[in-house]
């Protein structure tokens, strides 16, 4: 018997798409003039005194591996921070890792607990790496719908109505990637409330936690007994407008770091050096900065969120992050249309909807982390786009 060819690739990859964003704006990078209101990153450049940090440890040859965990000084430094930013106590040694970004700790949370079938439930729409990772470590991802109506929160009884014997974790990740919605303390203690009672797991990616205007972000570990059954993950990227350094870290108990930590020392080793040693010098002295790039983004909050509604994009007030995801659905268009369209015609481009899951359709995402003159641009073409298309 002649022996069966394998299959190139495996079927766990085989079930997941290519991440819609990145398929869109490699049509946007092949065209010129265009005003960008896609990936989802900082237009600032990370602040001075930190990549002088980076600079100068080259310079001092500190270019080796650092311990698989991250570097000592950052894990003390970040328990430092947990404790003043939320009273929360993590020891450095054994309830921290630093990781390649939060992108890593969705990674490694996921393949550290889930066994073949186990079910992850999660908002719709949400961030594009979530279901992938999920599915990725052999679990399912159950989707629980979110609307504009009620600004894209999660509720807890949606939450509940979907638990069955499979259900292993919730993953949230407020201020949320792509809505910029915030739950309120309130709302998320009733998901804990949830959690406990059903005894699951909770992986909160609160990558965007300082990025929030006029309200207070809630640390999904602060709420009560959560601290032991949460994964915190965190990271750099966003708030220090450190994307290209890679450093994210995640906090949870001992065992679950125990287990993350093992996947984390065979496939990655230990985050980059360099970006540790820049992750120290924002924790130490990054706030000034941060404060001042918040005060910012607030500013082309506004005019975004402002202009949309008045052009016939209908827009609820996101109250973190940095996007804006105004509803297209008074033009008729699909999301994939509307965003495909706006390119080519006006030369603007937002993310469509429905890369971020089902729900998503009918929006678009408009990342206002851009300069005030290009969101007031955008804003003019999209205008005279929702004008002609308009039903
Ligand atoms: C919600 C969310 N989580 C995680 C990430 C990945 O971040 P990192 O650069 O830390 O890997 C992003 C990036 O856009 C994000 O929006």
């Amino acid at each position: 018997m002649p022996r069966r060819v394998p299959r190139l690739t495996s079927q766990r990859v085989n079930q997941i798409a290519s991440s819609g964003i990145r398929r869109f704006f490699d049509l946007v990078a092949s065209m010129e003039g265009v005003i960008s209101l896609g990936v989802g990153e900082p237009d600032f450049p990370t602040p001075w005194h930190i990549r002088e940090a980076a600079i100068y440890s080259l310079e001092k040859g500190y270019t080796m591996y650092t311990s698989n965990l991250g570097i000592p000084e950052l894990r003390r430094e970040l328990s430092r921070y947990l404790k003043d930013s939320y009273n929360l106590d993590y020891d450095p040694d054994s309830e921290l890792l630093i990781t390649v970004g939060v992108s890593e700790g969705v990674d490694l949370a996921t393949r550290a607990i889930l066994d073949p079938g186990d079910e992850v439930i999660m908002a719709d729409p949400c961030y594009v790496s979530y279901n992938s990772c999920v599915i990725l470590a052999g679990g399912r991802p159950i989707m629980v719908p979110t609307n504009q109506k009620s600004n894209f929160e999660l509720s807890a009884a949606d939450i509940e109505a979907r638990i069955t014997d499979k259900t292993k974790a919730i993953l949230i990740g407020y201020p949320a990637n792509p809505t910029g919605a915030v739950m309120s303390r309130d709302k998320l203690a009733q998901i804990a409330e949830v959690a406990r009672r059903h005894q699951l797991l909770v992986i909160s990616d609160e990558i965007y936690a300082r990025l929030v205007y006029g309200v207070e972000h809630t640390c999904f570990a602060t709420l009560p007994r959560m601290k032991e059954s949460t994964i915190l993950l965190g990271g750099f990227s966003k708030a220090y407008a450190m994307t290209g350094w890679r450093i994210g870290y995640a906090a949870a108990s001992k065992e679950v770091i125990a287990a993350m930590f093992k996947i984390h020392q065979y496939t990655i080793m230990c985050a980059p050096t360099m970006g540790q040693v820049a992750a120290i010098e924002a924790l130490k002295s990054g706030d000034d900065s941060v404060a001042e790039m918040v005060e910012d983004y607030n500013r082309r909050r506004l005019v975004m969120v402002k202009g949309l509604n008045k052009i016939g994009l209908p827009c609820f007030e996101p109250k973190g992050a940095f996007y804006a995801f105004p509803s297209i659905k008074g033009t008729g268009m699909t999301s994939e249309e509307f965003a495909e369209k706006l390119l080519i015609e006006e030369k603007v481009a937002a993310v469509p909807g429905n890369a971020f899951g089902e729900c998503g359709e009918g929006y678009v995402r408009c990342c206002y982390a851009t300069s005030l003159a290009d969101i007031e641009e955008a804003l003019l073409r999209m205008g005279r786009f929702v004008k002609k298309y308009r039903k």
